[in-house]
């Protein structure tokens, strides 16, 4: 059957760019699917963090889940380290992928930087703790935003040379053909990738230093209002037809951005703003922006007022996954050959 997985890091600042590559998504998919949402603190400290910012932000990355309407009974929200199968399996699947596979990643080069060599060991294994989130659950399906292509490639490959190398065990032990499904990303839409307000080239970020280059989830109507009316954008109208857009990518970005809040596509947004001026465009963009992330802002800021029932929702989540990943970790330990 089909299940969904994905996580979000608790590193401050959810994004737009998280919200319509990824949260929105896991809105849409809890209506046909057993779906395993996860606050993924274990990759948090592959950087330095705050251990107060910390705590902090994993309520409020829980919060925003609830906020935008993932349903916490109908659905599994939970603390990546309470369930001790990521970090297991993680070490079993450590074992598998290759330092060469590791090495082509190129998130891990971006954020090493040029100092390679002061980056954590966490930093770099961190793909393999993302293919254990996944696999752990046996899941088939995962809404994350375009930038996450690479490592859901990788744990692809991962999935793919654990059932080649255990094939004999797998199937001697009644395991079938394969343990591992090949997860699917679901990476689809207008705002797959959502580029910083400042640069068209950039992607937003939570790390972006200028607050000016994202709308947070957390920001007032007065705030999305002049972020949106500062964006950068070129002297030109906007065009009638997608073709218009080519090279043009801040004007692409925010009618991408206006489509993915609006629930509708390119063209039509095109066919409604073309030829009129970019002022006009940026003041429907800022009314769908503040009327969709608005409530979404308010209701995140009443539910961690209330830390006690999200950590309540969390430990509930948390022994729910246990329940799912419990047997696999344990079937992969039989597969290994561990004595159990
Ligand atoms: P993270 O925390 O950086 O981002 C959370 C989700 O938001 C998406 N996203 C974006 N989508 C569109 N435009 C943007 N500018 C943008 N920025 C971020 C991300 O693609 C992601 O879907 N490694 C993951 C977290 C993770 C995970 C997993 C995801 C850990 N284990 C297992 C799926 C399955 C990450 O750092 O996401």
């Amino acid at each position: 059957p089909p299940r969904v997985f994905s996580g979000v890091q608790p590193t401050g600042n959810l994004h737009l760019g998280n919200y319509l590559g990824a949260i929105q998504k896991f809105v849409a998919l809890q209506h046909q699917h057993e779906c395993l949402y996860c606050v993924v603190d274990l990759h948090a400290i592959t950087v330095a963090q705050d251990p107060n910012e910390l705590t902090r932000t994993i309520r409020e990355v829980a919060a925003a889940f609830i906020a935008a309407g993932v349903d916490p009974k109908k659905n599994i929200i939970f603390n990546q380290s309470q369930v001790s199968a990521h970090a297991e399996l993680a070490w079993i699947l450590g074992c598998t992928a290759r330092i060469g596979w590791l090495n082509r990643m190129t998130q891990f080069k971006e954020k090493a930087g040029k100092d390679r060599e002061n980056a954590s060991v966490g930093l770099y294994t961190y793909p393999v703790l993302m293919a254990a989130d996944i696999l752990a659950y046996r899941a088939t399906h995962v809404p994350v935003g375009e930038d996450q292509k690479q490592h859901l490639e990788l744990a692809r490959d991962i999935a793919q040379k654990f059932n080649n190398d255990f094939s004999a065990s797998i199937s001697a032990k009644g395991y079938g053909d394969a343990f591992f499904p090949q997860p699917e990303p679901l990476i689809q839409g207008a705002a797959a990738r959502v580029m910083s307000l400042r640069d068209g080239s950039k992607k937003m970020s939570k790390s972006d230093p200028s607050d000016q280059s994202r709308i947070n989830l957390t920001d007032d109507a007065d705030a999305i209002a002049s972020k949106v009316r500062k964006a950068k954008t070129d002297p030109e109208p906007l065009p009638s037809e997608s073709a218009g857009l080519e090279g043009r990518p801040e004007a692409a970005n925010l009618v991408g951005i206006y489509a993915a809040l609006a629930g509708t596509e390119q063209d039509a947004v095109l066919k409604q703003f073309g030829g009129g001026q970019f002022s006009a465009f940026k003041n429907a963009l800022v009314d769908v922006a503040v009327a969709k992330l608005g409530p979404i802002g308010a209701e995140m800021k009443r539910l961690v007022s209330d830390p006690a029932s999200i950590d309540a929702i969390l430990k509930d989540g948390a022994e729910r996954a246990h329940a799912i990943a419990a047997p696999n970790i344990a079937a992969v330990k039989d597969i290994v050959g561990f004595v159990r």
